[in-house]
């Protein structure tokens, strides 16, 4: 009897790939770039199972030329908001993510782009390879201290728990602004919760970003946020590029408006070589690795390989987005 089919856009780790070959005949996207969507509109309609990656956009087209055929997604990813959810839900097809396996590793990225934005960590490698380091000077990079700053982390779901323990470490002050507040979290981990996000933004030496991307956190930091930040506040974000507006975040750089900022995610990514903030250095920018650790990659894999193994034996779905 031959087995459902499922479409891999990517190449993934061997122990992913195994759990899939006992329950699908998968056929895997054999280049390094994301298939076009032409690609996931035909395999839509072939497949009853996507693999997907944040890369691929599951929009209404796709969801709907795999009406007959598709039932179940999931995205290598914590992060959906390459998926069409209403449609999905509307076709009865099965969305789903990765959540808690990268946790510790996004929070260790975000933690290492503040420091190495607030300790000058870019600029002293950049400083020692253009042979600038000549001699010991008691005023050379001076950065600002993270130990005793006031932190706020905004949108505190799984990641932004995991750099308050983090920030717990260094000795900071953490406030956090959420959708929702979390008065267990607050007692176990002594922060306290801002109910204006503009209340948070003026206080913090340091803003770091954890929240989904959706209508409402959509440019939730523009002009209007960095005009009210300190300017020796350091922003970063590991979210998603769209939560902040980067052209107004250009412009409070290029103003030192603001002391720094470290992003993990652009908007668009990839940046464009061309953008005018990439020249600026009180900016340091990473390819969205946050997730990106060896071990780490291997349990995404086998968590989204593991949703459509759950599907096809019919058992309960462990990371389903949509029901
Ligand atoms: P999560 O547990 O769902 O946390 C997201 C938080 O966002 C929730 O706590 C939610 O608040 C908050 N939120 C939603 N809408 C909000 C709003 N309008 N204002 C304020 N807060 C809002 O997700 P997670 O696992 O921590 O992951 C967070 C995001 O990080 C992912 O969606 C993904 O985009 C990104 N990510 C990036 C990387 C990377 O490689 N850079 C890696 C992993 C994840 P409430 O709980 O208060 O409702
Ligand atoms: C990565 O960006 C993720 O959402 O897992």
């Amino acid at each position: 009897m031959s087995l459902p089919k499922v479409f891999v856009t990517r190449i993934i780790p061997p122990g992913a790939q195994e759990i899939l070959n006992t329950v699908a005949e998968i056929e895997i996207w054999p280049h390094d770039t994301k298939p076009p969507q032409e690609v996931l509109i035909k395999k839509a309609s072939e497949c009853i199972g996507l693999f997907t990656t944040i890369e691929d956009r599951i929009d209404s087209k796709v969801l709907e030329s795999g009406k007959n055929s598709l039932k179940i997604v999931s995205n290598y990813a914590v992060g959906y908001d390459n998926f069409d959810i209403n449609t999905a839900t509307k076709n009865g097809i099965i969305m789903c993510n990765t959540p808690d396996v990268l946790s510790q590793t996004t929070a260790d990225l975000a933690f290492g782009l503040m420091l190495s934005i607030a300790r000058n960590i870019v600029k002293g490698d950049n400083f020692v390879r253009q042979g600038k380091w000549t001699h010991w000077h008691p005023s050379t990079l001076l950065g600002q201290d993270v130990h005793g700053a006031n932190l706020l982390v905004v949108g505190l779901g799984r990641i932004g728990v995991e750099v308050c323990r983090r920030a717990l470490g260094f000795g900071m002050n953490i406030f956090y602004h959420s959708r929702t507040r979390k008065l267990d979290l607050e007692k176990e981990l002594g922060i306290e919760f801002i109910t204006k996000l503009e209340d948070g933004v003026s206080e913090s030496d340091f803003i770091s970003i954890h929240t989904i991307l959706n209508d409402q956190t959509y440019h939730l930091f523009g002009k209007d946020q960095f005009n009210i930040m300190k300017k020796s506040a350091i922003i970063v974000n590991t979210a998603r590029g769209p939560i902040i507006d980067m052209e107004s975040l250009y412009e409070a750089l290029k103003n030192n408006q603001i002391a720094g900022a470290a992003l993990d995610v652009t908007e668009p990514e990839p940046i464009l070589m061309n953008h005018p903030i990439l020249s600026l250095e009180n900016f340091v920018v990473t390819p969205h690795i946050g997730s990106a650790s060896t071990e780490t990659r291997k349990k995404m894999a086998i968590a989204a390989a593991r949703n459509i193994e759950a599907y096809l034996l019919q058992k309960p779905i462990p990371s389903s987005i949509n029901g």
